[in-house]
């Protein structure tokens, strides 16, 4: 039998630390009314504290996914982290499994940057369609700051620092609440936006291999800008459209948290009505694959969600990846 997936219960963690516009102004020459008018952010969440990881974020929103439906963690299957900002190039979904005590989870860490939440939702919804897992969590995490030029006022004003957890459930079919997806990859423009490793000049002088390290975060803004606000709309109309739906049986449309302009001109596109998007960036700025998780869970607590309200869920990022998914709360 073919099952169905819901959301069932949603979580967030975000560092205690505030950093404003105005204090950005002290890091490099920028300003708060150009930080805002152009993004929308008014201040952003950074993880300072030493010995502190993406992990202890991914925890954090983890267990309180969990309590907030009295999971027991040992009924967990499998636990997917979307992450661009491991503690471990092996991996750090291990030491989440570990640490909240999810002793029955196989766990793996996704990477695709700030589509990495959609696309991990996706993988962990095949896992439930086809009968193998009943339970899954999914954390979208990444802490930017560690990774940010912070001498760069075109990057560094964008990101912070943030994890969000949704734990899916499988369901009767007739109940399923993830309708479709619509999922895509640009590797062409892979240069748009990255976090590159760069070889050093001299090779081992034995085994005549190059090794060498990661740099910091690189963007051509503009083009990213572009891509977004081109791409997204078209993948939301197609997923819409294979299941005969349009815009107008949309109630909420939640897209990656990049930037404000970007939110406002795909609406615009899409002639759908701006108190439909939801919107939290203002308050934590970019933070990658948890941007959506995030702010969904805000709106949940909030209580602003409908039982079978329509969701559309629209990721975008490095890569160039993107997609859409289309949901029934
Ligand atoms: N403060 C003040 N001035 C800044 C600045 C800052 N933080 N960052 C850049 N500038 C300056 C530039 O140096 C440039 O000055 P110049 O004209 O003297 O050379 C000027 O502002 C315009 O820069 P530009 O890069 O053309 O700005 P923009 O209008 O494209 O806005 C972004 C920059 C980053 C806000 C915009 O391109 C954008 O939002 N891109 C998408 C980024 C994104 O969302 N990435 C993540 C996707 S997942």
């Amino acid at each position: 039998m073919v099952q169905g997936a819901k959301i069932i219960s949603t979580g967030s963690a975000t560092p205690s630390v505030k950093v404003s516009n105005e204090q950005m102004s002290s890091i490099v020459d920028t300003s708060d009314e150009w930080i805002f008018t152009r993004t929308g952010i008014k201040e952003r969440r950074l993880l300072t504290e030493y010995g502190q990881s993406v992990t202890d974020l991914a925890v954090q929103a983890s267990l309180q996914a969990m309590e907030s439906i009295s999971m027991d963690p040992s009924n967990i299957d499998l636990i997917i982290l979307a992450t661009s900002s491991p503690n471990d190039l092996f991996g750090s979904a291990s030491k989440v499994q570990y640490k909240i005590g999810a002793v029955n989870a196989c766990a793996f860490d996704l990477t695709a940057a700030c589509s990495g939440f959609v696309i991990s939702v996706v993988t962990a919804s095949q896992f439930i369609f086809n009968g193998t897992y009943k339970n899954i969590l999914v954390v979208g995490a990444d802490v930017l700051s560690k990774w940010v030029d912070w001498s760069d006022r075109g990057t560094c004003i964008l990101f912070g620092d943030a994890a969000g957890a949704v734990i899916i459930q499988s369901c009767s079919s007739n109940l399923n609440s993830i309708l479709n997806f619509h999922l895509s990859t640009d590797g062409n423009y892979a240069d748009y936006l990255s976090i590159a490793y760069k070889q050093q000049l001299d090779p081992h002088p034995i085994l005549n291999l190059y090794q060498g390290s990661f740099q910091h975060i690189s963007m051509n803004g503009k083009e990213v800008y572009k891509f977004a606000v081109s791409q997204v709309p078209l993948s939301i109309i197609s997923c819409l459209d294979q299941i005969n739906m349009s815009i107008e049986d949309v109630d909420w449309l939640l897209m990656h948290q990049a930037n404000e302009r970007i939110l406002m001109a795909v609406a615009e596109k899409l002639s759908i009505s701006s108190n439909k998007i939801i919107s939290n960036l203002s308050k934590y700025g970019n933070t990658s694959a948890a941007s959506i998780p995030l702010a969904l869970n805000e709106v949940v607590q909030k209580n602003k969600i409908s039982t079978d309200d329509i969701i559309v869920i629209a990721g975008f990022g490095a890569g160039l990846t993107w997609g859409t998914i289309v949901l029934r709360w």
